[in-house]
């Protein structure tokens, strides 16, 4: 290819990205972003609508790893759908419940007194049968028994490969909504549940800040986010850690040791090493032990967080976020649209293919990464 065809179909793509961000900017613009959807992703023209002609009944599941805020989610899916003329139905165990039939029909006070709580009402599973062919076709034959041709699934990418199968292969439309700490998926800028366990994995090192510094020792602090670094970085600049170990940059344990010996030479009494679980060093015990073969400076402890990160009362920015998701996602069905995540960029409602959702990750925030750096020495 040409460097001037090369710059040609840069100009062609990035007028594509404009196009899709102008028009699918709000929820009441659901037909002009489907339009540019499928113009974006070069998709074949019913590939993002739903087949059913006109839906009456919508199911809705909670999957994968529960996230707060989720609960927020099934309020405002609940609400929305009566508010729009729907009937709705809570699914609970996930797609586990799908295939079992486990369905409860809900109306406006099924869904009162949720908005604060963490969990999910309607309980989450990871479902190794609804990978099957005889899964789904089981599950399916569920959903057509009771005359549902519609199904909103929050959770993560797991679940939205999951309900693109699904869909795929039978009559019901699927809209997916990003429900997960980890904030992993592509096509928003915030998942549920992200803004609640970032905070709380602040509160947790402000505590152990404390004992750090009464003892002058070194912590090496484990966080969740599965292959991601999102947790860790954006709670170990909050918390001021020394360093932020994450999947997404090369991890060197003899960089980070002379770190900590310019930190102690710098008269650091204590300090806070974050791990995201999914670092390629291994666990915060791993790293923890790589460090002492080199480094004496300060008695070491490590501190697991473990799912204590995913559960409490969400954050107002997560209730926002779901509530907002949830409108976006019946308003979507209602509009046709099928096989797509309603997600929130530059805080205006975005439409994203389902099987981009789960495979792109967003990408991590390079200057955030930098300016942890910088405030750590
Ligand atoms: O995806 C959410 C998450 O909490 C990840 O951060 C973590 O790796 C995983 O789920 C833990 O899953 P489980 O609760 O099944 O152990």
């Amino acid at each position: 290819m040409t460097i001037r065809s090369k710059i040609n179909k840069e100009i062609l793509f990035a007028k594509k990205i404009y196009f899709f961000f102008e028009f699918s900017s709000t929820t009441g613009n659901c037909k002009k972003s489907l339009l540019a959807l499928r113009i974006c992703t070069k998709l074949p023209p019913n590939s993002l609508i739903s087949m059913s002609t006109s839906i009456q009944k919508i199911a809705i599941l909670t999957s994968g790893g529960d996230a707060p805020g989720m609960n927020a989610c099934i309020r405002a899916l609940v609400r929305t759908g009566i508010y729009y003329g729907f009937e709705m139905w809570g699914v609970t165990r996930g797609y586990d419940g799908l295939i079992k039939g486990d369905f409860k029909k809900m109306d406006l006070r099924s869904v009162s007194n949720i908005i604060n709580r963490g969990g999910t009402i309607l309980k989450s599973a990871r479902s190794e049968e609804f990978r099957t062919e005889a899964g789904m076709e089981k599950a399916y034959q569920q959903l057509k028994e009771r005359g549902i041709n519609a199904l909103v699934v929050v959770g993560g990418d797991g679940s939205f490969k999951g309900a693109y199968h699904f869909s795929n292969k039978y009559d019901v439309a699927v809209m997916g909504l990003p429900g997960t700490i980890d904030n992993d998926l592509y096509g928003t800028d915030f998942t549920i549940g992200y803004d609640t366990a970032t905070n709380t994995v602040v509160d947790a090192i402000d505590k152990i800040r404390d004992t750090a510094d009464a003892h002058n020792r070194l912590f090496f602090i484990e966080v969740m986010g599965r292959d991601a670094g999102y947790i860790a970085l954006n709670a170990g600049i909050a918390a001021g850690c020394e360093d932020i170990l994450i999947p997404e940059t090369k991890t060197n344990i003899d960089d980070l040791v002379v770190s900590l010996k310019k930190g102690r030479a710098n008269r650091k009494t204590s300090g806070m090493v974050i791990v995201a679980e999914g670092d390629e060093e291994g666990g915060a015990y791993e790293v923890a032990r790589k460090v002492k073969e080199q480094f004496d400076g300060y008695e070491m402890k490590v501190t697991i967080l473990g799912h204590i990160q995913r559960g409490g009362s969400p954050s107002c920015f997560d209730r926002v976020l779901a509530s907002r998701l949830g409108v976006a996602a019946i308003e979507g069905l209602k509009d046709g649209m099928s096989k797509v995540m309603a997600g929130i960029i530059n805080n205006k409602v975005v439409y994203t293919p389902l099987t981009q959702a789960a495979k792109l990750h967003s990408d991590m925030d390079d200057d955030l990464y930098r300016i942890s750096k910088i405030l750590s020495i």
